[in-house]
């Protein structure tokens, strides 16, 4: 679980602002939920077999004997919110986006961590494909305003309950004389969860998959219908996308269309964002049969496909006080806060470093502007502004220096 260093914490914030507006562009509402939930809101919903479930949650016995988990993921404490605040009583549809940590004891890699960070949205209540195309139409936006290069919409569709009981029995029809070929792990998932068997990274299960049959072949009348019309607006809407026959997703509640955005720009782990409808998992939790569907953006995976040098920070529009001796720290100090009292960001430094040192740790730090406070300048009420930029010095009263920055913010 790392560290976010302070570069990062500001790109990451920058970020998290821009998502926030495309979200609330689309009528999304934020939802804060716990990081600690009982474990079953995460078991009985990403599935008891499951990689996340099996292997990578982090859970444990609070004080109260309760068994806990930190969530994986945020679909699940969502829907729980939905059901426990009655909100499905509202006949609107419910729409909310979250952006927060999350947690999971995966083998660590580049793009792989234990805690990093999802952006994603749930629309509740409906079952509408357009809904779904919203959906893929607002992550796309979202990609565009955080100008993602070279990323693919990879799109399929996994069908309702009794498709995928049809495509099991199909699925394991196929891998029932290839037993003797997957790995252990497989072996147990053929019985107990076999479409599991279709993430597994194993070389040795990659090429039995290879040939195995494909669940769209298995989808229903209506299924069929709602997947191309999804695929229909989304073309009309010039939203490029790529089916992706084989496209199962590594959370058990998925039904109907699933994606992934994936991008090239990355190794193995090559997902940015996923999602896809879920319309059994509210009544399996214990609330009513409605539809819905989301997506969770990978910050972490985001950072490593925009471009950064972008977001660095090329000078910092505020004010460094500088201080020609140390005695004047009681007016600087006063200084200090009626800048930051004025909004004018303020640094300075009363560790007694020679004014040299101090303008030297302004320049180092990207300061726009230095105000230097000696003797004179205390006598004569004008201070002296130094732009470090141009190099340029002027002597003003405190307020006019004051009016100037708030102006150049306003500008900028
Ligand atoms: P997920 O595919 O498990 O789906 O995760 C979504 C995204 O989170 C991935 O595409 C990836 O970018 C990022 N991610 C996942 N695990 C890690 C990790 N260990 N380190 C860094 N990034 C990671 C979900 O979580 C679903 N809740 C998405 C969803 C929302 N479906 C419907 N609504």
């Amino acid at each position: 679980m790392p560290d976010i260093l302070p570069d990062k914490a500001r790109l990451m914030m920058i970020l998290e602002e821009k998502i926030k507006s495309v979200f609330s562009t689309c009528a999304f509402n934020e939802i804060q939920t716990p990081i600690l939930e009982e474990t079953e809101v995460f078991t009985r919903s990403i599935g008891e077999d499951t990689d996340i479930v099996e292997k990578e949650m982090y859970s444990f016995l609070d004080r109260g004997g309760k068994n806990v988990s930190m969530r994986p993921e945020g679909t699940a404490s969502i829907l729980r919110a939905y059901i426990e605040h009655g909100w499905f009583n509202d006949p609107d549809i419910t729409k909310l986006y979250y952006f927060g940590p999350m947690f999971r004891g995966e083998r660590p890699q580049k793009g792989r961590l234990r805690q990093f960070h999802q952006a994603g949205v749930e629309i509740i209540g409906g079952s509408s494909p357009y809904l779904d195309a919203e959906l893929i139409a607002s992550l796309n936006s979202l990609l565009k305003v955080l100008e993602v290069k070279k990323y693919s919409i990879l799109l399929n569709s996994l069908g309702c309950q009794q498709d995928r009981k049809q495509y099991e029995k199909t699925l394991s029809g196929y891998l029932d004389s290839k037993f003797s070929d997957l790995c252990e792990n497989c072996q147990r998932r053929f019985k107990k969860n076999v479409l599991r068997v279709l993430d597994c990274k194993n070389k040795g299960c990659k090429e039995v998959i290879k040939n195995a049959p494909i669940v769209v072949d298995s989808l229903c009348s209506s299924c069929s219908k709602n997947f191309n019309l999804v695929k229909s607006i989304l073309t009309k809407a010039n939203i490029a996308f790529e089916e992706k026959k084989d496209l199962v997703r590594g959370l058990d509640y998925y039904t109907g269309v699933v994606f992934e955005v994936v991008s090239g720009a990355l190794g193995s782990q090559d997902a940015i964002a996923a999602g896809g409808r879920y319309d059994d998992l509210c009544l399996e939790m214990g609330g009513p049969d409605v539809g819905a569907t989301g997506f969770a953006l990978g910050i972490e995976r985001l950072l490593l496909v925009i471009d950064q040098e972008k977001y660095e920070q090329k000078q910092i529009l505020g004010v460094f006080v500088a201080l020609i001796d140390k005695e004047l720290a009681e007016y600087g100090f006063e200084l200090v806060n009626q800048l930051r009292d004025n909004k004018i960001i303020t640094e300075w430094d009363p560790t007694g470093r020679s004014f040299k040192a101090q303008m030297r740790k302004a320049n180092r730090q990207k300061w726009k502007y230095v105000i230097i406070v000696g003797e004179d300048e205390i006598k004569t009420g004008e201070l002296a502004l130094k732009d470090m930029e141009s190099g340029e010095q002027i002597n003003l009263k405190i307020e006019n220096i004051i009016e100037k920055i708030q102006m150049e913010g306003k500008n900028d």
